[in-house]
């Protein structure tokens, strides 16, 4: 299955899809890495690793709209079978994703539908939830609302700050992330409407 990412900044989930494809644990081939952000370590994660990358900055264009094309273009150009958001921090249009011919999926530090959005950990710290985690989903038209492929808790304690609980939710994504492409990309995730089953090894 011919894979892309999508990331805006640091690229540590980036990292860790590579490690598993270079492991042979994926079953996915990484042909292209993308970014909003042109100074994104994302990026110099993907070239070290001799992966094609394209920057989309928005300065460089006119509209979303025009930004969104080059984007959708560039996946088709390289023949993407399953576009994974890693980190990108922009909302993709439903004029994106009705266009996509593939599915998105997208890593969110959170255990959805809790804390969709922007500053998720910052949001379970408030709130003031006990357990917190991260959820691997399909992309729809909304925000962090689509069917759950997977999720992963983890304990929120008394001490945490933002920083503390964000680092011990990476390392469980560092886990899913791979997981769930690697289930894909196996032909073991069905979507039945909301709910989505997957085929684990028996
Ligand atoms: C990750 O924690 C990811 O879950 C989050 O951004 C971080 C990216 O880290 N994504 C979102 O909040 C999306 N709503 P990374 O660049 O090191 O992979």
């Amino acid at each position: 299955m011919r894979i892309a990412v999508l990331a805006s900044g640091r690229g540590s989930n980036l990292q860790s899809l590579i490690t598993h494809w270079r492991r042979g644990t994926l079953k996915a081939d990484i042909v292209g890495v993308g970014s909003d952000n042109i100074k994104a370590m994302a990026l110099e994660i993907a070239d070290q690793a001799g992966i094609p990358t394209r920057a989309f900055p928005m300065e460089s264009y006119e509209s979303k709209k025009d930004q969104e094309t080059d984007i959708l273009n560039w996946l088709e150009e390289l023949g993407v079978e399953l576009l994974v958001l890693a980190g990108y921090m922009r909302i993709l249009s439903k004029d994106f994703i009705r266009r996509a011919e593939y599915p998105i999926i997208n890593i969110h530090p959170s255990l959805l539908p809790s804390f969709p959005g922007l500053n998720a950990q910052k949001q379970a710290l408030d709130y003031g939830v006990k357990v917190s985690g991260c959820t691997v989903h399909f992309v729809d038209e909304g925000v962090d609302s689509g069917p759950i492929i997977l999720q992963q808790a983890v304990p929120v304690y008394e001490e945490d700050d933002v920083k503390s609980l964000s680092l011990r939710i990476l390392k469980v994504e560092h886990q899913i992330y791979p997981e769930a492409v690697r289930l894909i990309a196996e032909g073991r995730v069905k979507r039945q409407g909301r709910r989505v089953i997957i085929f684990r090894d028996s």
